[in-house]
């Protein structure tokens, strides 16, 4: 299980979604996905010629909006309500207050039975949770020749927030690619009770502590389950 076969298993079920991505880069997931209508925002796409044809090909309609996920929503709310969205995978700044807007805004503009994913929301070690403004500030946090490639940033507290601010959400996270965070609108089965304040002061050693109860970490199998509770067919 990754974050592209869950965007796709939650998009098999629907007829003619609308599928939104918030950060593309090279297109490694959004040549793949096949709807109806794709939207995709980066402000710094990185995509090929190839890349857009194959994406393209798996849509009838295909937008690239070259702006930040904040513009877009600025700009693109007639855009949005003329398209709910069905399947959203947000993977931009890796920023928990980004984060959190991103999916605030995109629950704005979520069907009833709409699902949103969102990646990096489990840090395997302390270096890839490190806090940074983007990439190129990540790469230049580490000092010596040796650099991981792999940055998750705080993601994971934009889950923490979320389920202790937004008790009409259910939201959690697949144990698998890092993390991959489901987000839907309904009862959760469990909340937390995070300040803003607190949820700033968390640490990683926070996280490897007590994984499970502050992601609301489950197994990949879980997908099944959540998605047949969206009752989306
Ligand atoms: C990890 S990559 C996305 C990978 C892609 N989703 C995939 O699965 O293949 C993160 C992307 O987020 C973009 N990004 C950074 N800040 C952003 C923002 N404010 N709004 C939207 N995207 C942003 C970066 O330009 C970068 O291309």
């Amino acid at each position: 299980m990754n974050r592209i076969r869950a965007v796709q298993q939650a998009l098999s079920m629907r007829s003619n979604p609308v599928y939104l991505e918030i950060g593309v880069s090279r297109g490694q997931a959004f040549q793949r996905i096949s709807a109806d209508v794709k939207l995709a925002v980066d402000p710094a796409f990185r995509l090929t010629d190839r890349t857009r044809e194959l994406a393209n090909a798996k849509g009838r309609v295909v937008e690239y909006f070259e702006i930040t996920s904040d513009a877009f929503f600025e700009n693109e709310a007639a855009l949005l309500e003329q398209n709910p969205v069905d399947v959203a995978l947000i993977d931009g700044l890796h920023t928990y207050e980004q984060v959190v807007r991103d999916v605030e805004n995109t629950v704005r503009y979520l069907k009833d039975d709409g699902v949103i994913f969102l990646h990096d929301c489990n840090p395997p070690f302390e270096l890839a949770g490190r806090r940074a403004e983007s990439w190129d500030e990540f790469m230049a946090q580490q000092s010596g020749p040796l650099k991981i490639g792999i940055w998750n940033g705080d993601v994971w507290k934009a889950i923490v927030e979320l389920r202790s601010t937004r008790p009409d959400l259910l939201v959690g996270v697949l144990k698998c690619d890092q993390g991959v965070g489901f987000v839907r609108k309904g009862s959760p089965e469990s909340t937390l009770s995070y300040s803003p304040k607190q949820v700033e002061a968390l640490t990683y050693a926070d996280l490897k502590a007590d994984r499970t109860r502050l992601l609301n970490l489950k197994p990949p199998r879980y997908l099944d389950e959540f998605l047949a509770t969206t009752g989306a067919r």
